[in-house]
């Protein structure tokens, strides 16, 4: 029983049932002996089933289509045998046993996309005033130390490994430890440092503001990461902001300008002599009111208000009120980057910036690059399965930092 087909690459406990009652809808109602409970409805079950027209035990998809699946469908028989669900399909008369742990995985919300990732802590300057700090060499080498080190990148929005070489293939070596990249017209790692002719502000030796990349794209890339090769200049310190303290703030002290924020759209534009990106959207984005909202904040790539002309001036008065919250000290931490530190932030919420700095006196070279937040979703709902005891060693460096505080 314990090696019954279940539509993953997981290995669940087993979790012996108590209890199933057939229900009117033809379906049935699951029961632990904790009184955790869950209604299956058949055509759900029957698409689930283990076996030829449903779960095919190579790919571990159901392989129905659903244009033949029979809509009347409905359970005969449910019982319990050795803690599984046991059902026949009604008027199909075929059997399938379902494995009760990963029943219970669906009774307890862990097939949720955001269940195995920790909720996000927003934090304002006092709360973190350095970015969380780990050691590279062992995140590249050792699956726990991934793990914790993408848990705070997932908590903080931002986390930082330190001790790693300098040349430039580690953004890259890092970057896919994780998963895929994300190209773009930047090339799928980038040079940040001061150029003679640069496409970019970002690389001149000029300030750079609390701001989010490529605002300019339908979706901005999700996470970012930036490696320090060489950093000798005077200045250029780092900044992190979190976006979402920022929004708590406007929401308690200046409402009106906040809705400005999430209601007056802009056209954000991007270009090369061979590119052209554009995108329009509001400064703070909303999405259907999940996570991760998205900011888009950089006035470089900000071209054209998308709104009435009534509402540009309020417009500008709320990004300037924005900009001011995301920039000060109660919101903003500021920390060196050394030669082999990296610094990996959530592009969506977290904003990042630079100090300016003296370009005539050393040389300030970092490489970086780009993933969607699927990636790093992804390696830690992986990471959770195959690494022993993290859910127990996640919780103990939680408690750790609470008595810290
Ligand atoms: C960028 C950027 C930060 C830095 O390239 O978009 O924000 O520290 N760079 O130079
Ligand atoms: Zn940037």
């Amino acid at each position: 029983m314990a090696d019954l087909l279940t539509p993953d690459y997981y290995e669940y406990e087993w979790v012996p049932l108590e209890s199933v009652s057939l229900m009117p809808s033809g379906g049935a109602l699951l029961i632990w002996p904790d009184g955790q409970s869950l209604e299956c409805h058949p055509l759900w079950l029957r698409e689930n089933s283990p076996g030829p027209e449903g779960i095919d035990p190579r790919s571990k998809e159901n392989d129905l289509d659903v244009a033949k699946l029979d809509l009347d469908i409905r359970l005969g028989v449910a019982f319990v045998e050795d803690g599984a669900l046991v059902v026949e399909f009604h008027p199909e008369g075929r059997r399938a046993s379902f494995h009760p742990g990963w029943l219970r995985h669906v009774a307890d919300g862990q097939h949720q996309p955001f269940a195995l990732l920790p909720d996000p802590q927003i934090w304002k300057s006092q709360d973190l005033p350095e970015p969380p700090t780990h050691e590279g060499p062992l995140v590249l080498q050792d699956d726990a130390a991934l793990a914790k080190w993408l848990n705070d990148l997932l908590e903080f929005g931002l986390a930082r490994l330190v001790s790693l070489p300098t040349d430039a293939g580690v953004v890259e070596l890092v970057g896919r430890r994780i998963g895929v990249l994300r190209d773009s017209n930047f090339g799928l790692t980038w040079h940040v440092s001061v150029d003679l002719d640069p496409n970019s502000t970002a690389n001149t030796d000029v300030r750079l503001p609390a701001h989010s990349d490529l605002p300019s794209r339908e979706t901005p890339p999700g996470f970012q990461l930036l490696h320090c090769q060489e950093n000798t200049v005077a200045g250029g310190h780092s900044t992190m902001t979190d976006g979402l303290a920022v929004v708590q703030h406007l929401e308690q002290n200046e409402p009106e300008v906040l809705q400005s924020l999430l209601k007056s759209e802009w056209i954000f534009f991007n270009r090369d002599e061979e590119h052209d990106h554009r995108w329009t959207g509001p400064i703070i984005d909303r999405g259907d009111g999940r996570v991760p909202w998205t900011f888009r904040a950089f006035h470089p790539v900000r071209g054209f208000p998308a709104m009435p002309q009534e509402e540009i001036g309020d417009a500008y008065f709320a990004i300037q009120r924005f900009g001011h919250v995301a920039n000060s000290d109660d919101f903003q931490i500021r920390y060196e980057l050394h030669p082999g530190d990296l610094i990996a932030f959530d592009n969506r919420r977290v904003l990042h910036g630079r100090e300016s700095f003296d370009s005539t006196e050393g040389t300030r070279q970092l490489r970086g690059t780009y993933m969607d937040s699927d990636e790093v979703y992804s390696r830690m709902r992986v990471l959770h399965h195959s690494v022993p005891g993290l859910q127990h060693s996640l919780a103990f460096s939680v408690a750790r930092k609470d008595s810290n505080a």
